[in-house]
């Protein structure tokens, strides 16, 4: 199996140096091969997603990602923009589904943002979609309006087989878990998702087992503070995917905490942490790398068969914070690689 290694940039590499030491441990026959992605694939090739990485993308078994994002970038044109690689690659690999678990750890409880008793019923799974809605969307640019006013606009769409497609696999998740999906829109406002509600409604005809419920995105933002052990799958579009998914790691304990997964129709995937590349704490060995090594774990489990080997590395990061391990996300002082190494340590 080949693994495409894609660190990025800040925290990137760091992170993902520790998840690599943690499948390495592992003894599988897995195979790594790096590539430049984001501001650090800008300065070295002029272009944040270089035809060289997305190739390799493209023929691995399944890509590990760390994150972009760069300070030194924002003055470019958006198209040479670090996020242009994730949203990039996304597009081309058809990755439309991002699985982005939320489950609250008995020993972090004090570093959530939620009281301790609220944030212990925390085990919830949000299904995002990935490669649609208005992150996708044209027409999209800036214009002059007839008073000569700059404006800016985007699209917000969806049509009915992108939402079935993500909605299916809310359903199916749901079903392999407590069978209760939550599906997440702004119907009162938007047509985007009005469309959305009546085709997830449609669909649900076919997994009359789930239990289904719609919620509008303010009113869920404020029912995941005020009661998030509620949830078990949340179906939502990619821009309120994006920020709920935020919201539910700080409910957790830390945005470093969260992993994820994001695959096509066959079930290959891109595995990266929720985080992003937090340029200002970049370099200093500070970064957590518990959600990129989680990650790895998605990775053994969805796209490499190993279920088992996910289960030792879940279990291995459980213990290292039963055993104190916390980095300064969560109020400790161990750097990246102790964190790295109080994993390996417990696998
Ligand atoms: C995420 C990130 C990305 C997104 C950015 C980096 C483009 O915030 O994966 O959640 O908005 O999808
Ligand atoms: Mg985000």
């Amino acid at each position: 199996m080949l693994i495409a290694v894609l660190p990025g940039d800040g925290i990137g590499p760091e992170v993902a140096a520790e998840a690599l030491r943690v499948l390495q441990a592992l003894d599988l026959d897995l195979t790594f091969e790096e590539a430049p992605v984001g501001g650090a694939a800008y300065k070295a090739h002029g272009h944040p997603l270089p035809p060289g990485t997305l190739d390799l993308a493209r023929h691995a078994d399944a890509i590990l990602f760390g994150a972009v994002g760069d300070p030194d970038c924002d003055a470019l044109e958006r198209a040479l923009r670090p996020e242009q690689a994730i949203l990039g690659l996304r597009r081309e690999l058809g990755l439309f589904a991002n699985l982005r678990p939320a489950k609250a750890f008995p020993e972090l409880l004090g570093a959530s943002a939620l009281k301790p008793e609220i944030a212990a019923g925390i085990d919830l799974m949000i299904v995002r979609e990935l490669t649609g809605d208005v992150y996708f969307g044209t027409p999209r640019g800036r214009r002059s309006t007839d008073v000569g006013l700059r404006e800016g606009y985007d699209t917000m769409r969806y049509d009915e087989a992108e939402v079935s497609r993500i909605a299916r696999l809310g359903f199916e998740t749901a079903r392999k878990r407590k069978g209760r999906l939550c599906s997440v829109d702004k119907a009162n406002v938007l047509e985007t998702s009005q469309l959305w509600r009546d085709v997830v409604i449609e669909t649900s005809t076919d997994y009359p087992d789930v239990a289904l419920t719609h919620m509008y995105v303010d009113n869920a933002a404020m029912q995941l503070v005020r009661d998030p052990g509620a949830f078990d799958v949340i179906v939502t579009g990619n821009l309120f995917g994006d920020i709920l998914s935020d919201q539910a790691s700080m409910c957790v304990g830390s945005i470093g905490l969260l992993p994820s997964a994001s695959l096509d129709a066959a079930g290959k995937g891109l595995y990266e942490p929720i985080h992003g590349s937090a340029p200002d704490i970049a370099g200093k060995g500070k970064a957590n790398p518990l959600a990129t090594i989680l990650s790895a774990a998605m990775m053994l489990r969805y796209s490499l068969g190993e279920p088992e080997a996910a289960d030792r590395i879940e279990k291995a990061v459980a213990t290292a914070l039963a055993g104190g391990a916390r980095t300064a996300d969560l109020g400790g002082s161990l750097s990246t690689s102790e964190m790295g190494d109080r994993v390996l340590a417990a696998l």
